[in-house]
């Protein structure tokens, strides 16, 4: 896979200890969703690292004095569904006055491309600094087209936050949308015949919501 400097691998011995849970094909429907709330909270520091900070005067038991606190513009949080779904509250441990929008995609499993099924986003949503959030990046497509969809609404900022991701998906967002920058806990070998991500950890959706 080509190097982008906008794509970073989050090399944590948390994430990675965490990740290997996932990949477990034992691990059961309650410890998998536990598991992906908590990644999402460790990938959420490193995707808030670069928020601009400002002084604001504070008063502590001892003197007044300047102190930081994030400024700039506010965030959004956009899960994929389904599976993005089990990311959300990781992400609002972290910035809990985010404001979530969902949009609905799945992707045929014939023509492995990704099909709309709803969307509600916050109205200031262009406004907003926004993170992407599926655990599963394989083909790209359903990344490809929340994004092209957010930029259809104005949205400027995006940042996309993947557990797991093949080298196709990554090179395919990076094509359609250079701009954006992409996390992700790892990058695995290549896509089988059907599109899932080998070693992979299997059907995120159905691992978190018991579907299989
Ligand atoms: C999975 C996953 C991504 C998509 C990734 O969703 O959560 O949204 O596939 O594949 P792609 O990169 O090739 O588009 P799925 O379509 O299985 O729907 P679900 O979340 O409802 O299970
Ligand atoms: N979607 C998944 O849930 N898993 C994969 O490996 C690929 C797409």
């Amino acid at each position: 896979m080509k190097e982008y400097k906008n794509v970073h691998v989050i090399n944590h011995p948390m994430v990675q200890h965490k990740l290997t849970i996932l990949r477990d094909k034992n691990t059961g429907v309650k410890e998998f969703r536990e598991v992906v709330e908590e990644l999402s909270l460790f990938m959420g520091y490193e995707v808030t690292r670069n928020l601009p900070l400002e002084e604001i005067e504070v008063e502590t038991p001892i003197c007044k004095t300047t102190s930081k606190v994030i400024s700039g513009k506010k965030l959004g949080i956009v899960p994929i569904l389904r599976a993005g779904l089990g990311m959300v509250d990781g992400l609002l441990n972290l910035v809990p006055t985010a404001k979530v929008g969902h949009i609905g995609l799945y992707r045929d499993p014939e023509t492995l491309m990704p099909v709309e099924y709803y969307c509600k986003l916050p109205t200031d949503a262009a406004e907003r600094d926004l993170i992407v959030l599926d655990p599963m990046l394989a083909t790209g497509g359903s990344a490809i087209a929340a994004i092209t969809f957010l930029k259809d609404r104005g949205a400027k900022s995006i940042r996309l936050v993947n557990l797991l991701a093949a080298p196709e998906g990554i090179e395919a967002v990076m094509e359609a949308h250079p701009d954006i920058e992409i996390y992700v806990a790892a990058v695995d070998e290549k896509l089988n015949e059907h599109g899932y991500i080998v070693p992979g950890l299997g059907d995120a959706g159905d691992r978190l919501f018991g579907t299989k």
